[in-house]
């Protein structure tokens, strides 16, 4: 598919009749139609898109009023996660009393700007508000459910993914549940979770979302593995894994990347890259940005990336520069290389 002639004599026409001027061609796309498969790709978004997945950022509410940090939302990111405030201390500060302004200002501007919203987070250990702390046993159970139901039910139709669980998993090698007082009641509190989640929004994807996940011989990896297996197994409803991804040089994008993605994607899951910052600058972070970038695309089932933050004065660890974007607001070599690997990636 070529650019049809006319247009191209109309353009002509005018350049010489003096009402355009005479300008190269990536000036000229606004009336251009050349094949899509041919052109660069203007936003993370759209090329994102081109092959069926989303790309999407972090977003924190107060930061809305800056319109920096709101151009380069709206303009490079089809999907929005709320970096803080569906957090438990944030929608259900007192017992049974919700609060979802500040979610539902971020809610309302991604509707607004045409974008989806995923949900995080119905259940992580901390920021716990004084009052779940201060419960345990089936009076914790019960409150805990009740969270979840009241979160998802509200938010139907409107949050497309939940990170239903975040964090359960223990550090290290002994591929154990992390203590916390929701495991102190009971193994199966992560399927009540989702069971709930389920009853509560059934057209919402559930996810199970950690970090230190990415590198498929961690045993960490492969207990959350064969937690999900489990539940696909035994009819727990879990649709998706998020691997946070916030990478370090101490913590670098893993060799195997792709095979951790492709191993849970094997369960039958959907999975996500919902956290993605790799701190560093220059060539070498923009190398990281690709490698990371390139292991979703090589796995049909990896259906979207969320970068956590927009510009790296908005990052929760600034000072590692891991972002896309600088403090100015101007583009890295990072964002460059994200841009052209999702151009050169397959469609799933
Ligand atoms: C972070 C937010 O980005 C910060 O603003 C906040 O102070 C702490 O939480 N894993 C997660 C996210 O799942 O919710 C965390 O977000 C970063 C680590």
């Amino acid at each position: 598919m070529r650019k049809p002639l006319s247009t191209s004599l109309i353009t002509a026409a005018l350049v010489a009749a003096g009402v355009l001027l005479p300008v190269g061609p990536a000036a000229a796309t606004p009336t251009d139609t050349l094949a899509t498969d041919t052109l660069a790709s203007a936003t993370l978004a759209s090329a994102a898109e081109r092959s069926g997945r989303y790309f999407g950022a972090g977003v924190q509410g107060y930061k809305l009023a800056d319109p920096v940090y709101t151009g380069i939302l709206d303009r490079e990111f089809a999907v929005v996660t709320p970096e803080n405030e569906m957090k438990l201390d944030a929608t259900e500060p007192q017992q049974g009393r919700f609060t979802f302004g500040p979610a539902d200002r971020i809610v309302d501007h991604a509707v607004r700007q045409g974008k989806r919203v995923r949900g995080h987070t119905l259940l992580w250990h901390p920021g716990q508000p004084s009052w779940l702390v201060n419960l345990q046993g089936a009076a914790l159970r019960q409150a805990m459910l009740n969270h979840v139901t009241q979160v998802a039910a509200y938010y139907r139709g409107r949050v497309f993914a939940w990170d239903v669980v975040n964090e359960a998993f223990a550090d290290g090698t002994s591929g154990a549940r992390r203590d916390s007082n929701f495991q102190r009641t009971g193994d199966d509190w992560i399927e009540a979770a989702f069971r709930a989640a389920r009853a509560a929004d059934p057209g919402a994807k559930l996810c199970y979302n950690d970090y230190n996940i990415e590198n498929w011989a961690h045993a960490k990896t492969q207990a959350v593995h064969r937690m999900v297996r489990d539940f696909r197994a035994r009819g727990v409803p879990i649709d998706c894994v998020g691997l946070q991804s916030h990478f370090t040089a101490n913590h670098p994008v893993p060799a195997d990347f792709a095979t951790t993605i492709r191993n849970f994607a094997a369960l039958g899951v959907d999975v996500q890259l919902t956290e993605l910052d790799i701190e560093g600058s220059g060539a070498t972070q923009a190398e990281n940005y690709r490698r990371a970038v390139t292991a979703c695309l090589a796995v049909s089932r990896c259906t979207g990336i969320t970068v956590w933050g927009i510009r790296d004065s908005d990052s929760w660890r600034a000072s590692g520069t891991p972002l896309l974007f600088d403090s100015t607001g101007a583009k890295k070599p990072a964002y460059t290389a994200v841009l052209n690997a999702l151009d050169g990636g397959p469609c799933p």
